[in-house]
């Protein structure tokens, strides 16, 4: 590529007018199971933005409720599970799944990556310990306590879920690679809340099974959480050939952290977007930097699009970046 890649996490999504009315009236889980809308819904910052990459319209739990979690995608809170898990009996009610249980899923790739031709898809899913906090917690969370509590507290209980949950993902992301997916990325969001230590001892493993487990899928791993300051060397240890930062560690840092045989991907702070495009640009221009110290640099934000971002100002930073990185 003749310059820094660049896209959007969540850049398929609320900020965006035509992702508004297309969704109109469609439950979340509903739209996420139907292939013409994933494929329209994937497509629609591609064409506005110009971006290197798509993202499939999906959600992390969507292989939770295949595997048989009652579940909801509630519009202003996220997901929220109707049944926690708290006990061994529980998790036997996470069903391991098979591409035939997300069969939309491989649809949906299928019909995008003959739609994208050279553009590649990235596939995604969410990682053992961001999925169990959702499943623990009934729903999002400030402190995770309950999540840490069956963490410390019942540990056999702990690894069983998240070797459960590994399973599922791996299997998620299986299908999308076999149905073309060009690039996987796992959110491990809310890693952050963990020390160095019990991320190791308690997630790494975890998240390990799924990256390694796909070695041999031939395409590249992402690996991304937010607030990993103090897990970047961990992570980098967890199998991923790319990790994404937030924007709390410069990237030239990250990429001492992580390894250097690695890519970092990141990390413009979501909230820059809504300051004038002057101090935009000028911090671009300065991630754009500290990424070309890393052995590869994929151009992200720090998380996702917030969905108030003027959607302009995402096309105009991808034409900068394009500019500023050609060689
Ligand atoms: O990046 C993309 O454009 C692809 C689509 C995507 C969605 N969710 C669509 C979505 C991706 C990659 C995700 C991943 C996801 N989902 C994560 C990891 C990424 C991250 O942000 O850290 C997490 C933690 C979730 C769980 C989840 N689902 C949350 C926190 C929310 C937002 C709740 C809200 O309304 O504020 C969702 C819902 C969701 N997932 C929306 C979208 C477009 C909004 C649903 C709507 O439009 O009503």
């Amino acid at each position: 590529m003749p310059h820094t890649p660049v896209w959007f996490m969540r850049q398929a999504g609320r900020s965006l007018p035509e992702y508004r009315k297309i969704r109109d009236g469609i439950g979340m889980l509903d739209s996420c199971r139907r292939p013409d809308l994933v494929t329209e819904i994937t497509l629609q910052p591609v064409r506005r933005h110009g971006v290197d990459a798509a993202i499939l319209f999906s959600d992390i739990v969507v292989p939770l409720a295949a595997a048989g979690v009652d579940l909801d995608i509630v519009t202003g809170t996220g997901p929220v599970v109707a049944e926690p898990i708290r006990a061994d009996s529980d998790v036997d009610r996470l069903r391991p799944i098979t591409a035939d249980d997300v069969r939309y899923v491989d649809e949906a790739v299928r019909m995008l990556v003959a739609e994208l031709g050279p553009i590649p898809l990235i596939g995604f899913a969410g990682a053992p310990f961001t999925l169990a906090s959702y499943l623990i917690e009934g729903g999002p969370s400030r402190t995770y306590v309950k999540t840490k509590a069956m963490m410390y507290g019942e540990p056999a209980l702990w690894n069983a879920l998240c070797d459960r949950l590994a399973d599922i993902t791996l299997a998620f992301l299986r299908t999308q690679v076999a149905a073309g997916a060009g690039a996987v990325q796992l959110f491990d969001s809310w890693a952050g809340a963990l020390s160095e230590a019990d991320y190791r001892r308690h997630v790494l493993p975890h998240s390990s099974k799924v990256l390694v487990g796909l070695a041999d899928a031939g395409v590249p791993r992402i690996h991304f959480g937010v607030g990993t300051a103090v897990l970047l060397r961990a992570m980098g240890e967890a199998g991923a050939d790319v990790v994404g930062v937030d924007w709390r560690t410069p990237l030239d840092q990250a990429a001492e952290l992580v390894g250097r045989d690695k890519a970092v991907q990141g990390n413009l702070d979501p909230a820059v977007l809504f300051a004038p495009w002057q101090v935009v640009e000028a911090e671009a221009r300065r991630v754009l930097a500290e990424g070309g110290s890393a052995p590869g640099h994929v151009f992200n934000l720090g998380h996702g699009v917030m969905p108030d971002t003027d959607p302009d100002v995402l096309t105009r930073l991808v034409d900068l970046i394009h500019q500023a990185s050609t060689r």
